[in-house]
């Protein structure tokens, strides 16, 4: 079976299609909540730096919150939020096609074709969904059959590399099984696109050292109200040790690890050595940690402020991202079509 992105080109070539230069990078978030620090570095960071590096696709998943939201002007708020976030940390629409998933309906027609090659096994076995039963949420079919609409997100585009955060990382899997499995049944079809996932920043934690989760209500906002923001940095769950006392596990402590995904590299080690020495107190050491996060965001604070201002703009935006994606949507769905007996 061909795997990673030489596979891929290869695979490309056997079923007919030019090849192209830069690699092609795809990843979706859902307009479900906050855009935090865990969304930024686990995922918006690594695939801004990849737009450089490809032909980049990235999408507001907002077929996938469907799953789990249920109010219409919700929905539309938080997916222009989220454009609006992703655009202000740096995304580049010109570079990058820029869109809403259901804009691309096409992705529904191959969610369905999938779903008939994916074993119901492999469904079961997804952490995020049974993490929701086992919690008592109750979960719908959506849920269910989320990772066979998220291939098709994946598939419909020939991606090559996925770049997302540690708990998406089983997702990709599934998808990578799925296409596999449709390779088999049907001849080669689909590329198998590979995770990219940022080892260092995989699990961003939240204040109360959890992984940081809109779902746990531990996270830090990216973008908000300053004093909402300052009070949840100030609120970061600390152990009762006096200031004076040295802290051999300073390394370990949760603002010092947010401290340095924030910080100039100096500034984070030496409030670290300072913590580890004793003589620093916890209230300092997350003063200074609000100041390098609000000053970290500052630029992207400011270009968030200047595109709300410009609905217009935005919309013409994800529009002409949607008119990009299809085009490259509905080939690759023809071929699918075409090898399963659907032509
Ligand atoms: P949440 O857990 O807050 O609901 P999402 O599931 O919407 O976040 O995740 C959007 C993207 O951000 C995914 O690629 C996910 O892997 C990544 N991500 C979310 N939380 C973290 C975290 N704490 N650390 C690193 N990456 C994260
Ligand atoms: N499931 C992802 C999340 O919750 C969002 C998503 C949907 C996605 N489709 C995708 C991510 C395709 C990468 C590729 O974060």
């Amino acid at each position: 079976m061909l795997r990673g992105v030489r596979g891929a080109r290869l695979l490309l070539a056997a079923v007919g299609l030019c090849y192209r230069p830069g690699m092609r990078i795809l990843s979706g978030i859902q307009p479900s909540g906050t855009l935090h620090l865990g969304n930024y570095f686990g995922m918006m960071l690594p695939a801004l730096e990849l737009q450089e590096q490809g032909e980049a696709f990235y999408f507001i998943a907002d077929y996938h919150s469907m799953t789990s939201l249920f109010d219409p002007a919700e929905r539309r708020r938080n997916s222009l939020d989220v454009a609006l976030d992703f655009l202000a940390c740096g995304l580049d629409p010109e570079r990058t096609v820029f869109f809403r998933q259901s804009a691309v309906p096409e992705v529904t027609e191959l969610t369905w074709i999938l779903s008939t090659v994916t074993p119901m096994g492999l469904l079961e076995r997804c952490h995020s969904y049974k993490d929701k039963t086992t919690r008592g949420i109750p979960v719908n079919h959506g849920l269910f059959a989320y990772p066979v609409l998220m291939a098709a997100d994946i598939l419909i585009y020939d991606s090559e590399v996925v770049p997302v955060g540690q708990d998406q990382k089983q997702h990709v899997e599934v998808t990578r099984d799925i296409a596999i499995k449709f390779n088999e049944l049907y001849g080669p079809t689909f590329v198998v696109p590979e995770p990219r996932i940022r080892e260092a920043t995989a699990r961003v934690p939240g204040v109360d050292g959890d992984k940081m989760s809109k779902s746990y209500d531990n996270t830090i906002p990216i973008f908000g109200d300053e004093k909402a923001l300052r009070k949840r940095i100030m609120g970061i769950r600390m152990d009762s040790r006096t200031p004076d006392e040295p802290k051999p596990d300073a390394g370990e402590n949760l603002a010092v690890q947010l401290l340095k995904l924030v910080a100039p590299g100096p500034v984070a080690a030496d409030y670290e050595d300072r913590l580890r020495a004793g003589g620093l107190g916890y209230g300092d050491l997350k003063k200074k940690l609000f100041e390098c996060y609000w000053e970290h965001f500052a630029g992207a604070r400011q270009r968030r402020a200047e595109l709300a201002a410009d609905p217009a703009e935005l919309t013409r935006i994800l529009q002409a991202g949607a008119a990009r994606a299809r085009a490259v949507a509905r080939p690759v769905l023809e071929r699918v079509r075409r090898a399963c007996g659907l032509d």
